[in-house]
């Protein structure tokens, strides 16, 4: 049993009269089932005696912060713990959206908590919306600031007024924790530029490039074209930072133990804002080693975990969202492994089936999504995934060369196709999207775009070409239908919605302008909301087609995610089949086609697995029967069934 289930267990056999518990008793239940491991991944981190009174800090630190948490929210914790595993069920549906970009402010994020409804969200990603430096600040991820709103998105107040509407509207919400830098207006880095010696602790920071070098040696850079190396000079201090994003995100320095005890704090102080599920900004970054890519070091788990274990004590009803965006054998760790099993994030990104869909849209085959899923291990039983189609970052390549390789493929020329087929570099791909990062020397590059642009309905649109707009919608849904039948949370970008198309306004900005992700990340069109009554237009189909698959997915009780994926063969290198079974024989069939041509799937296929009763088929999605008239199924292009079992 892992550590929440084990909370849920103590919450629940005190929930019964939960006005007589008292809330310092349940605090010290879970201090004591969590102190062993703490204990011992803080003494693993921070080994040396020195640091000895480090420990008994942290000792002192968990009772203060627990008191400062509301009474409010530490009822809200023992709730969410009666929920159970809520964060898995079918239930679950979210959406991603920038505060200022979607409705102006945080009360403009209240009055559209109708049109959430209206859609079947249930779980809000808000980004940023803490103080950031006025330039560049990419996108809020250079944070001045834990907690302190930043003017243009409202008041502290206006948050846990949002906080406490949501949770009585039963909305869940998230929000990041940029955990592995600050800004370098930061008040620890304001000291440290000042010459502080202790806050120049707080970072990496070298009096020359003899380290620096020694890091560089193996360390990859993330944004090679607008950042490139991943240490700064400073003139004012005559010193090294090391910035492995971009020249003013600095990288905190966890080997520091008080560095981790500070950010426990801004952790706390973060989610007693009302957040119920922690995204672990870059936390792949977080523990950094010469000689090493310093990405998915044992460390960095330990420190999450760390991090996870000692919120658990004072929120136990918040969770953690791995933001790992690294090749799928990494990203499957940060649920935990060995005595961290399950114990580290309960969610993290499926990054490798986001990549996969992209990959077979291209391909219009399924081969590497099927060898790459067969290929991946089953994740903790406790834990969930994100699946997403879009996010307001850029679509990388995490694919593995060696499966890429069995294919056949060349891995290298495969990367240059994708790149390609996105990002124009081919006259008959129907994608309009842009290279980001692109190194020519090594290949390497990732793509940005939104979704509806890159499934062909910007080109479409502009060439007044019927039939590929058609195509582009069908690819459109076909994805999310995926990611709302395939285990775990859907979450739906803002605007993708809509259909939106790519916005090119960030070239006028120049503080975007040399990051084309802003192409991606669109203001919301409230003017395309209003005329959702014309059902012709693309917006109205999407929007349309995805509330019915939302209120679809939420009746189905299969769809909540307790590792019931199987993948099937079709037998048919164009098609992506899988299945959600139950317990009793139950079971729904989930049947695709990346191609742009009708594909056939044997029906032995089907009737072996039990979705062919008496000569036919029941697709869940359109509500039609039809009898089978030949031994093959045809599934149209971009097709999307949801196959019920009779
Ligand atoms: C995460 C964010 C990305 C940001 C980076 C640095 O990857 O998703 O937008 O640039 O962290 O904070």
């Amino acid at each position: 049993m892992n550590q929440t289930a084990l909370h849920r267990k103590l919450a629940l056999k005190d929930l019964k009269d939960l006005k007589k518990v008292s809330s310092k008793k349940l605090f010290d239940l879970r201090v004591a089932a969590n102190l062993p491991l703490i204990k011992e991944l803080f003494y693993t981190l921070y080994s040396d005696p020195k640091y000895n009174r480090y420990f008994n800090e942290l000792q002192e630190l968990l009772p203060s912060l627990f008191q400062t948490r509301s009474d409010e929210l530490k009822m809200h914790d023992l709730q969410l713990l009666k929920k159970g595993n809520w964060y898995q069920s079918e239930k679950m549906v979210g959406m991603q959206l920038y505060v200022d970009l979607f409705n102006k402010n945080l009360k403009g994020i209240e009055e559209k908590i109708p049109y959430f409804k209206e859609l079947g969200i249930n779980f809000l990603h808000l980004m940023p919306i803490t103080t950031r430096p006025k330039g560049e600040n990419d996108g809020g991820y250079a944070v001045n600031s834990y907690t302190a709103v930043d003017r243009k998105f409202g008041s502290k107040k206006d948050l846990l007024a949002l906080t406490s509407k949501l949770r009585k509207n039963d909305i869940y919400l998230m929000l990041d924790f940029v955990v592995n830098h600050t800004s370098d207006e930061y008040p620890w880095a304001k000291k440290a530029l000042k010459g502080s010696e202790k806050y120049q602790g707080y970072y990496y920071m070298f009096p020359d490039r003899t380290i620096p070098d020694a890091f560089e040696a193996s360390l990859p850079e993330v944004f090679p074209a607008t950042s490139p190396g991943n240490f700064t000079y400073r003139k004012e201090i005559d010193r090294w930072v090391m910035t492995v994003f971009n020249t003013y995100q600095w990288d905190l320095n966890y080997a520091n133990p008080k560095v981790f005890l500070e950010m426990l704090s801004n952790l706390v102080a973060m989610v007693n804002s009302g957040v119920d599920v922690v995204r672990f900004d870059a936390l792949a970054f977080l523990w950094k080693k010469i000689g090493t890519n310093s990405q998915n070091l044992p460390e960095a788990h330990m420190l999450i975990t760390l991090f996870r274990m000692c919120l658990q004590t004072i929120a136990p009803g918040v969770i953690f969202l791995a933001e790992a965006i690294v090749a799928p054998k990494e990203i499957i760790k940060y649920f935990g492994e060995g005595n961290r099993k399950g114990n580290e994030c309960e969610v993290a990104y499926n990054a490798s089936l986001m990549a996969l869909l992209w990959n077979s849209i291209a391909t219009k085959k399924t081969l590497l999504l099927n060898k790459t899923l067969r290929n991946s291990p089953e994740k903790p039983e406790e834990t969930t995934w994100i699946n997403y189609v879009r996010c307001h970052d850029d679509i990388g390549l995490g694919l593995e060369d060696q499966y890429i390789s069995e294919l056949g493929w060349n891995p290298w020329l495969h990367r240059m196709f994708l790149l390609d087929y996105y990002c124009q570099g081919l006259d008959w791909s129907p994608a309009k999207g842009f290279k980001f990062m692109h190194n020519p020397s090594t290949g390497d590059g990732r793509i940005t775009g939104s979704c509806a642009s890159l499934l062909g309905l910007e080109k479409a649109m502009q060439n007044q070409q019927k039939e590929a707009v058609d195509k582009a919608i069908k690819k459109i849904l076909m994805l999310h239908g995926i990611i709302l039948s395939f285990g775990g949370i859907p979450l739906i970008y803002a605007g993708d919605e809509l259909a939106t198309l790519n916005d090119y306004s960030y070239l006028n900005d120049d503080h975007k302008k040399n990051d084309n992700r802003w192409v991606n990340r669109p203001s919301h069109q409230w003017e395309t909301v209003a005329q959702l009554k014309d059902g012709d237009r693309p917006a109205s189909i999407i929007f349309n087609g995805l509330k019915h698959m939302i209120s679809l997915r939420k009746k189905i009780k299969l769809f909540s995610d307790t590792n019931n994926v199987v993948l099937h063969d079709a037998h048919n290198p164009h098609l992506f089949l899988y299945e959600r079974i139950g317990k009793k024989k139950d079971g729904v069939l989930i049947l695709a086609n990346f191609d742009e041509h009708p594909q056939i799937i044997d029906s032995s296929v089907l009737v072996s697995l039990g979705y062919i009763k008496e000569g036919a088929l029941h697709d869940i999605l359109t509500n039609k029967k039809w009898p089978l008239s030949s031994g093959l199924v045809e599934v149209q292009p971009f097709q999307l069934l949801w196959l019920a079992k009779p």
